[in-house]
């Protein structure tokens, strides 16, 4: 049995270009001294800016980017060099890593509509080109990480669709998820923009330090979670399901250490506990 560790960082995480060389470091030392990791990231607000700067409007629905192809060809470019970007830190801190899309190594379905609550109203959404993780070929990332290699993941899936094969916009936590129950991650830490879950979203001391899935339940009801807290919540809550020992949203903008200190056991962020 393996002990991996998946981290999980989001587009507006880490202090730049040089909070991802902190990652890309620690990552690096941590792979040095035996740990499996593997890396999931998402971009959400740079592809957001970047549709934006071709006059499109990005539309997000409790979290959930609704995708159409203009939408889901911004999506590939951005998330690709990210990547590429995150692979060069990586290497240059004399690891080895591996980019690769979500659909290297799971396959996908695409989310159908669904009913999601958004402001206290409950809205019927069709999320047009975004995918869920169905299942995941766990025999790539094991033969990666046996070679000590970090599979570096960006969250585009895809499907079958007769002959064709039709890419989907994944939202990172949910493609993140969907690979720490497929290889039965040890921890899946969210490093995200906020120190973890918070009662008041503009008030970064309300961090809750430990939560579990009813207490989830209400601050979903009660709108105290919402965005992209959302599909985080729910991947989070997927992981404690499978199996996963400890479930971690963290802040990605400490400069002491953003992963090291928690993989070592440092009781930061918010912990997500079944009860
Ligand atoms: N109760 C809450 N506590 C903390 N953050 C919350 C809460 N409710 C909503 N949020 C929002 O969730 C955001 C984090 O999710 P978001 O999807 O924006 O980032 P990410 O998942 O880290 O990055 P990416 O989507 O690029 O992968 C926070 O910045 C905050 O605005
Ligand atoms: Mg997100």
């Amino acid at each position: 049995m393996r002990n991996i560790y998946l981290i999980k960082f989001g587009g507006n995480a880490l202090d730049g270009k040089g909070g991802m060389r902190q990652l890309a470091h620690e990552v690096a030392d941590l792979v040095r001294e035996g740990y499996s990791i593997v890396l999931v990231h998402g971009g959400g607000p740079e592809i957001s800016a970047e549709m934006e700067r071709l006059g499109m409007k990005p539309m997000k629905v409790a979290g959930v980017r609704i995708t159409d192809e203009a939408g889901l060809e911004v999506a590939e470019k951005v998330l690709k060099k990210i990547n590429t970007d995150l692979v060069d830190c990586l290497l240059d801190a004399g690891a080895v890593a591996v980019g690769m899309p979500g659909y290297f190594c799971t396959e996908c379905e695409r989310k159908k509509p669904y009913k999601a609550v958004e402001n206290g109203k409950e809205l019927t959404v069709d999320p047009g080109l975004v995918g869920e993780v169905v299942s995941v070929d766990e025999q790539t990332i094991f033969d990666l990480l046996d070679q000590n290699i970090i599979p570096v993941v960006y969250p585009i899936g895809a499907e079958a669709v007769g002959d064709k094969v039709q890419h989907l916009n994944v939202n990172a936590d949910t493609m993140a998820a969907g690979i720490a129950a497929g290889v039965h991650c040890k921890e899946m830490i969210a490093i995200t923009d906020v120190p973890g879950i918070l009662e008041n979203v503009h008030d970064p001391s309300s961090k809750i330090d430990r939560v579990t899935f009813k207490e989830i339940d209400q601050l979903l009801a009660d709108g105290t979670i919402s965005g992209g807290m959302v599909p985080k919540v729910e991947a989070c809550r997927k992981a404690v399901l499978a199996g996963a020992e400890a479930v971690r949203m963290v802040n990605g903008r400490d400069p002491e250490s953003i992963v090291k200190d928690v993989i070592m056991g440092a009781p930061k962020g918010t912990l997500i506990v079944k009860e």
